[in-house]
Order: C-alpha cells, then sequence, then structure tokens
C-alpha cells in the first residue's frame, strides 16, 4: 500500500482483480479503503462483469439514475469524452448522487481509454477537511442541513441539458427536482469520523435559509474543503481503477484534454440515510 498524499488515496499493489480476490485480502482492502478514502489499482484487465463483482464486495449495486447503462451490464455506465466535445462529466467537485435519499457509499471507475495528458481526477478528504476547521465553525455546521437535489445538473434548465454534453443523458424529471436534506456534518458508519457533507452542483441552500442566505457559506465551504491540503490527484493510465468513498470524499475529473478521447467504465455501491 503505498499512500499517495498526506490527505487521502493510496495505491494497492500485487493484487489482479481479474482473479478471485479472498475474502481475507478483500477484508485487508476495505480495512485501507476506509483508512485511505480511495484506493488505486494499477495494471488491471476487468471486464465489466469483473468490474460489477468486484464492486459487489463492497455492498448492493445501484444503478446510476440519468443515463442508460452498458448493454447487459446493469451497474455499468461508460463515460466517454470524444476529442471533438467540450464538456466533460463530472467536472466539478461532488459527491456521487449525494441528491438521493441514500446516496451511495462506493464509486469504481475503471480507465479504458486515457489522453496522452491530462484527464486526471482529483479527490478531497471531507474528514480532513472538517477536522481542519475551527470549533467555532463545526458547533454552526453541526446543527445544519443541506437541501440536495439534482435539479441544478440534471433538471430541465440543468448543466447536463447542454447540447455538447457527450453522452445521452436520461431525463428523469421526477427524480431530478426531488429534494432531500442531509446533515453538513456527516458520521461515517463505518469508522465513526465526522467529515464534511458538501456538494455545491447538488446543494440548492441550507435547510430553513433563502438561497441568497445560504449561498456566501456553501461558496466558502466549497472552496475550504477543496483545499490543496486536503487533495490527491491520480493521473489514470489505461486498466487502471480507482474505489472511492462517497461518504468522505468529493472528486473533480479534470477536462485539460482538448482533441483526445477519454473512456472509463463506472460502477455505483448503494449508501445510506446519512446522519
Ligand atoms: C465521475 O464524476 O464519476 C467521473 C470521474 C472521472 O471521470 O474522472
Amino acid at each position: 500500500m503505498e499512500p499517495s498524499s498526506g490527505a487521502l488515496g493510496a495505491e494497492v499493489v500485487g493484487i489482479d482483480l481479474a482473479k478471485d480476490v479472498d475474502d481475507a485480502t478483500f477484508e485487508e482492502i476495505y480495512h485501507a479503503w476506509l483508512d485511505h478514502h480511495v484506493l488505486f489499482f494499477r495494471d488491471q484487465g476487468i471486464t465489466p462483469e469483473e468490474q460489477a463483482a468486484f464492486a459487489a464486495r463492497f455492498g448492493e449495486l445501484e444503478a446510476y439514475p440519468f443515463m442508460e447503462p452498458m448493454s447487459g451490464h446493469p451497474h455499468v455506465i461508460r463515460i466517454v469524452k470524444e476529442p471533438e466535445t467540450k464538456f466533460n462529466f463530472g467536472g466539478g467537485w461532488h459527491s456521487d448522487m449525494s441528491y438521493q435519499e441514500r446516496p451511495v457509499k462506493a464509486t469504481l471507475l475503471y480507465a479504458l481509454e486515457v489522453p496522452a495528458r491530462g484527464g486526471d481526477t482529483l479527490f478531497a478528504s471531507m474528514t480532513a477537511a472538517y477536522e481542519a476547521l475551527s470549533p467555532g465553525m463545526q458547533t454552526l455546521l453541526g446543527g445544519l442541513g443541506a437541501v440536495f437535489t439534482a435539479s441544478k445538473v440534471h433538471g430541465a434548465a440543468g448543466l447536463y441539458k447542454n447540447a455538447d454534453h457527450p453522452m445521452t443523458m436520461k431525463g428523469d424529471t421526477v427524480r431530478a427536482e426531488a429534494r432531500f436534506v442531509h446533515p453538513v456534518v456527516r458520521t461515517h458508519p463505518d469508522t465513526g469520523r465526522k467529515g464534511l457533507f458538501l456538494d455545491p452542483p447538488h446543494v440548492e441552500r441550507f435547510e430553513n435559509m433563502r438561497i441568497a442566505e445560504s449561498e456566501p457559506l456553501v461558496e466558502w465551504l466549497g472552496a475550504w474543503a477543496t483545499s490543496s491540503e486536503f487533495t490527491t490527484r491520480f493521473r489514470w493510465r489505461v486498466g487502471s481503477l480507482a474505489v472511492w468513498d462517497n461518504r468522505c470524499v468529493q472528486h473533480y475529473a479534470l477536462n485539460d484534454y482538448p482533441g483526445e478521447r477519454r473512456e472509463m467504465h463506472r460502477t455505483t455501491v448503494a449508501g445510506d440515510v446519512p446522519y
């Protein structure tokens, strides 16, 4: 296990995910995942079936609601950016599917085609970001709930309705307009550690506050939570797989490879109601 930064991330060596990972080895992987928040595996050669099977070791699989899955693989979506498209998927700090009543627990992303340079993914530890706040700010945030929704991204006038978007999104207006309140400071159900749970593209406002009242603090917190000290950056190669814990991590897919193609396979694992 080679840690990739002071805040989070570690590369796992010596594991072939195409072969059966025995229970004792998986237990070690799972504990390392809880410690490091995001794990990276290099030089894998896995099929969508093998990816889904490995993901299912982390928990029950959950399909992404706004895109058709790969044919024959209901829990794997293709995340593709074509050379001629400008927009990329996940190009802003966020936590996957946080707009649901039960935001997803884990995401597994596997690289099939990567640009010659660029296309890295950034990760930020929400545990580190919370722990570095002043006691006064921790107390203030501890009493706050935030209203999460997919509306700003997947709603009728949302970002992903942009015609330039490289991937076909399913219009699911009911789900896009749903709203759920989650605590801004979340307790990790496996470790008991507290962390920020804030995802600016999917947060409308704080509970019982107006958008205008919430916005400055949401913006400040978003910037704080993704300060360089709390991050790591992963350079993809074909065959790399990352698995991150959305309960304590935000991530950001960089869009810095114009004219090149990038293709990934993504699987998500169901989570609990945050508390
Ligand atoms: C995502 O947000 O799930 C995609 C991340 C990436 O493509 O690097």
